[in-house]
Formats: structure tokens, sequence, C-alpha cells
């Protein structure tokens, strides 16, 4: 059935559509979510269905505490207890190992569950006020570009919910770094809106896994993830100019202008990788939709949160 979704800040509304099992669009630092009883089956697989997402594709619970984890995990690391207090709430998801409550649709069958605390006001108070933990991917149909705005939400998956809670635009704009044990070893599974950097002044040298498209265990890995409607190619941006002369081109650009293309949206005057993140699902998606033919972009420097953009951008072009 098609449904409108209303949008506002009532969490009262927002709870009690999630106590009867419906999925609501939540607010998060990072990106919005498509939250939903995440103890409850037939709850989880609705966010499948709206999102079009498939089944081996695991979730992550949303908590609001580092002491409700025992709820759903059967042991933490010390590394993991170290990097959530230090980090939650905030942009870092853990992969541990899951107890039996947590059902297998969340996890996509795997032993164990990502949980993180979101650092959001309204969220948290959502979740201080609810019995059960939101399973909640990002709240864009699957592969698309995150949303980092209600009004994202509203215009892909308005007709599929009825309740999106307003929580302004995101302030880090990239989806959270998942850090996972391997052996004893911490691994970051997924690069994010923590920094690499801020992970190892905490736990010493870490290791990155490299980005795969075979193994989609391995978080958020699928190559065509993240991707505008339009071609993106990322590269020297002057060179891809000369390449593609003649078309309608868009160019999304970190510091420098370029006043002669159809469009450019540049991310950071300032050359901060932090504003960049801010901004980097918004401007894809405003230029997916500027009318032009192509959208030209360029790498952004390996540092800071550098690594998270520049493993978007990677996987959204080609
Ligand atoms: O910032 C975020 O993490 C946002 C907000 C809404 O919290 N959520 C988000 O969820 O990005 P999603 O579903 O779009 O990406 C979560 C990734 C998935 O790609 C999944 O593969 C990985 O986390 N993941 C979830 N559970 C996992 C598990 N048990 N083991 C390994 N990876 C897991
Ligand atoms: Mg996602």
């Amino acid at each position: 059935m098609k449904k409108t979704a209303k949008t506002g800040t009532n969490l009262t509304t927002a709870k009690h559509l999630l106590e009867q099992g419906k999925i609501v669009a939540i607010p998060t630092e990072t990106v919005y979510g498509l939250a939903a009883n995440g103890l409850n089956t037939d709850s989880v697989a609705e966010i499948f269905r709206i999102k079009k997402r498939p089944s081996f594709d695991p979730l992550i619970l949303h908590t609001y505490s580092f002491d409700c984890l025992t709820n759903f995990v059967t042991s933490i690391p010390e590394q993991a207890r170290l990097l959530a207090e230090t980090f939650w709430p905030g942009p870092l998801t853990l992969v541990l190992p899951k107890k039996d409550i947590v059902p297998d649709l969340v996890t996509s069958g795997l032993d164990r569950v990502a949980v993180r605390v979101p650092n959001h006001p309204l969220t948290l108070q959502l979740l201080r006020s609810l019995s059960f933990p939101l399973a909640a991917p990002s709240a864009n149909p699957f592969g698309y570009i995150s949303p980092t705005r209600a009004q994202h939400v509203a215009d892909q998956l308005g007709d599929d919910i009825e309740y999106i809670l307003d929580g302004g635009p995101c302030d880090i704009g990239v989806e959270s770094t998942i850090v996972g044990w391997e052996d004893g070893n911490a691994i970051i599974l997924r690069v994010g809106g923590l920094s690499v950097e801020a992970i190892e002044k905490v736990i010493g040298k870490v290791q990155v896994q490299a980005v795969s498209s075979s193994t989609p265990a391995a978080p958020g890995m699928l190559k065509s993830h993240y991707a505008p409607g339009i071609p993106m190619v990322a590269g020297n941006i002057d060179d891809l100019l000369q390449e593609h002369t003649g078309k309608k081109i868009a160019v999304l650009s970190f510091q420098k202008a370029y006043p002669q293309v159809y469009k450019n949206v540049i991310l950071s005057e300032n050359h901060s990788t932090i504003e960049a993140a801010k901004y980097l699902f918004s401007a894809m998606r405003e230029l997916d939709q500027c009318g032009a033919e192509i959208i030209l972009t360029e790498f952004v420097p390996e540092e800071g949160l550098g690594k998270a953009i520049n493993d978007r951008l990677r996987r959204a072009s080609f």
C-alpha cells in the first residue's frame, strides 16, 4: 500500500509506530537510518523489502549506551571497550559475537552483530524510550547515495514509510567506521566518519580491510554502492574535462572552482576533509539531478575523513 511519509520531530509518534512494528526514518550524526525494532523479525524483513536490500547484507543495531551491549553480545574485547568509551555516542560501529536474542536476519546468518550508539539528541532520546534496539541501514534504496537530510529520505522512500523523524542535516555526512576483531586483532571493516588516525591513537596500529566486491560479508563493500544515476568518473579533473569535451558536465571538486562547466559544487573551499565529508552525499545528489550528462570528480587527500570520502567516490564512480 502506498504511504505518504509525514516529516516531523514528534518522538511520541516515532515511538508508537516503532512499537507497532512499523518502519521510521531516524536522523543520526552520520546519515539517516531506516529503523525498525531490531528484535522483531517481521519488522526487520520489512526494512530489507523497502530498501530492496539483498538478505546477505547485514544490519547495524542501534542502542543508547555501552551498558546495553551486554544484552546483545556474548563478549567484549578490551579494545572494543576502550573504543566505545572514547567514541560513543559517535560514528563507530563494533562487530561482536552475538547473543541468540538477535535475529539471524539482522546479521544475515553471521555469528556476529554490528552495534553502535549514534550521536544525535533526538535519536538518543527515542532509543532511551524504547524497550528494544533499532536495526537501521542507511535510509536509501540499496546501491544509491545515503541520505543526509530528511528531504533525501522523503524523495526516495516517502511512499514506503509513514514517518520521518527530522533531525536536520547530518553533522558528519558519511557512514560510521566499522571495526571487528579477527584472532584478537582489530580490523577496520569499513572506513567512515571516525578517522583511522583517531582509532589508532586509542588502540594502536590497526589493519584496514581492502575493498572487496566479491565478499559481501565485508561491510558495505559491494562495488556499486553509493552510486548516482548518471555516470561519475574520478581522476584529474583537468584531464577528464579534455576527455569529455562536448558533454554537459557537472564537476564535484574538492577546493578548486570550475566556472566553465554546466554545474560545479566545491566540497570545501578551506581544504577540510571534515567539511567535505559533511556535504559529499548532498552534493552528489544535487549534481545527479542537475541535468548534466556526467559528473567528473577528484580524490581528496588520504588523511582524516579523506579515506572515507575516497572510498565512497571510488565505489560511486567507474
Ligand atoms: O553510519 C551508519 O553506520 C549508518 C547509520 C544509519 O547508523 N548505517 C549504515 O548502515 O551505514 P548500512 O546498513 O547502510 O551499512 C552497514 C554495513 C553493511 O554494509 C553491512 O555489511 C555491515 O555494516 N555489517 C552489518 N552487520 C555486520 C556483521 N555482523 N558483520 C560484518 N559486517 C556487518
Ligand atoms: Mg548503506
